[in-house]
């Protein structure tokens, strides 16, 4: 990967500037403007600063001990002290056709220094109906775990099912007390979803007796009664179901699903070793963790003896180190639960334990374009099997549309289920995570602009070209890795694009840097235009030279493998035809 090649040549440079080099490298981009060269170090200025000297001085002795003539065709020093830098032919040529050999990988080496990550991601409330804002974590969580294991990290996931709360209090009393049993025979999904409805509508409104009732059945449920457990035990596989189909559309599984439930018994003793070590602390008969300067403590018990979400975490974050034993641990919820993690974590520091870096990975809301909390037109809640359904039906009419009836019914199904569902994932994790947006079908779905079609449908023909040239990819990529074709970059847009697929790596390490899977989408829909620029001017299959014709394949090629490399980790599929 280029930027990490000049990443460590420029540390081998200034290494005897500076003792902590990697902020400084960490300032080397690829250039905004080819005039700037291919890439830009801004590293001067800022060391200039440090060192109390002149920065152009600097840029030039950083230049003078910088060992690059196998990269680069020029090194400069523009404006303040800005270094710019030109990439070689040979350089490009060799860094871009070597990719082709390991096909898996796009040529890109994994990272030395792995780490342990364990993303805890998904997390739907079992018995409740799962939100969009849970679609939201399950994407965004995938995409995450598939470029942290592509870069060659060791990532564990666990699906922390919310399977032991208070809605079951409300499922138990509404069963008892609501449920229609014919149709809990046949739907018990949406049935246990609308005796949940109506115990949630009398909650709302006050109703004290269905509350007291309620928070009785959930304490029950967690002594032990075995009347509660039994409704539990029954419920639970109906919604898990429920929730799997979806996974299961999604294309997503986890290595773990160790829901609240399972930390049930370890939450007493948690309790007890806070309040023995000092950590925690009685206070109105409820107890909990209480900072300096902060007005709301973190309760782990509450008055009547319940436990709550923040124990069942301390619990899960100690079973974790001791089961796994991981660097990091990512947490992937929406910005609502912010307090949470950052008492959490506070906590968890409390406790003396050290060596596991916690993140927050939030993100914000999904709205309908009312600008509101997005709903479906059936009703309070989104069924996310239904929103599902919508996208590949919507989806299916537009393949269908386009289709000159090369297609037969059954494939415009198949492509309109990755084009469906690719939507709703893209359009999700080509947002900046932290921002709100707008859910909406049209825009999804679009084949022009930054969506998952336009994506799919870029891929796809790029595929054509081979088809319509009735070229054998293979026996191409094999010619090279002989060494019996020498393929040879010579007009610019064919070192532009190339240098484009060379940024696939790095665009991985800057979204994974900050746990942003946008970057990823915004590095493959510039890919995408780079190519369409390319195509439109450099003729492939009627190129003048047959050398000129290969070498434009094989970018193609890598094209295409890049694209389909790229939606993979975003947890989409492409199709050969759309
Ligand atoms: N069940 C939770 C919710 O729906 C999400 C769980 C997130 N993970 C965690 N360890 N707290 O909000």
């Amino acid at each position: 990967m280029i930027l990490e090649l000049l990443k460590s040549r420029f540390t081998d440079a200034i290494n005897d500037l500076v003792d902590d080099t990697s902020d400084y490298v960490d300032l080397i981009r690829p250039s905004q403007d080819i005039r700037f060269g291919d890439y830009q170090a801004n590293i001067a200025m800022p060391l200039a600063k440090r060192l109390s000297r002149n920065p152009r001085e600097i840029a030039g002795e950083i230049i003078s001990r910088l060992r690059v003539d196998d990269i680069c065709d020029s090194v400069e020093v523009a404006g303040a002290g800005f270094i710019n830098l030109v990439l070689s032919e040979s350089f490009l040529s060799n860094q871009i056709f070597r990719n082709n050999v390991d096909s898996e990988k796009m040529g890109i080496d994994p990272i030395k220094k792995s780490k342990k990550f364990i993303v805890d991601y998904s997390g739907p409330n079992v018995a409740k109906p799962m939100h969009v804002g849970h679609l939201r974590s399950t994407v965004l969580g995938n995409a995450i775990t598939n470029m942290l294991r592509f870069r060659g990290h060791n990532v564990i996931t666990d699906n922390h099912l919310g399977d032991w709360g208070t809605q079951f209090g409300m499922i138990i009393f509404g069963y008892r007390n609501y449920l229609d049993a014919d149709s809990y025979r046949v739907q018990p999904v949406a049935e246990l979803s609308r005796v949940y409805r109506i115990v949630r509508a009398k909650m709302d409104n006050g109703d004290k007796d269905v509350a007291e009732n309620v928070l009785a059945e959930t304490a029950k449920l967690h002594d032990g009664n075995s009347d509660n457990l039994q409704i539990w035990r029954e419920v639970m596989p109906y919604s898990m179901d429920e929730i799997n189909s979806i996974y299961k559309r999604l294309g997503i599984s986890f290595d773990y699903t160790l829901g609240e439930s399972f930390y049930h018994p370890s939450l007493s003793g948690v309790v007890e070793d806070l309040l023995k070590r000092g950590i925690a602390r009685e206070s109105d008969g409820a107890i909990g963790v209480f900072f300096d300067g902060s007005e709301t403590p973190f309760l782990i018990r509450k008055k009547d003896g319940a436990y709550l979400y923040g124990t069942t975490d301390v619990a899960t974050i100690l079973y974790r180190i001791r089961e796994f034993n991981p660097d990091t641990i990512l947490y992937l919820t929406d910005f609502r639960q912010s307090l949470h993690f950052e008492q959490l974590f506070k906590t968890a520091k409390l406790m003396n334990i050290t060596g596991v870096e916690f993140s927050h990975v939030k993100f914000g809301a999904v709205l309908g374009e009312d600008g509101k909390p997005f709903k479906t037109r059936s009703g309070d809640t989104v069924g996310l099997n239904g929103l599902l359904d919508e996208a590949e039906s919507r989806a299916l009419e537009i393949v269908r549309s386009n289709n000159r009836s090369e297609l037969s019914d059954e494939e415009c199904k198949e492509i309109a289920k990755n084009v469906g569902i690719g939507g709703i994932i893209y359009a999700d994790l080509s947002q900046n995570r932290e921002s709100d947006y707008v859910f909406s079908y049209d825009k999804m779905l679009a084949m022009n602009g930054n969506t998952a079609a336009y994506m799919q449908y870029a891929y796809a023909r790029v595929r054509s070209i081979f088809t319509k040239g009735n070229i054998d990819v293979n026996d191409l990529r094999n010619r090279v890795k002989s060494g019996e074709f020498k393929p040879e970059l010579k007009a610019d847009t064919e070192r532009m694009l190339a240098k484009e697929i060379l940024k696939f790596g790095d665009s991985i390490d800057f979204a994974i840097k900050d746990y942003r899977p946008n970057l990823l989408t915004t590095y493959l829909f510039e890919l995408a235009n780079k190519y369409s620029t390319f195509f439109e001017q450099c003729p492939v299959l009627r190129a003048e030279t047959d050398s000129a014709k290969f070498t434009r394949l094989l970018l193609c090629d890598l094209t295409a493998k890049t694209l389909n490399k790229g939606l993979n980790l975003l947890g989409i599929k492409t199709v050969e035809r759309m």
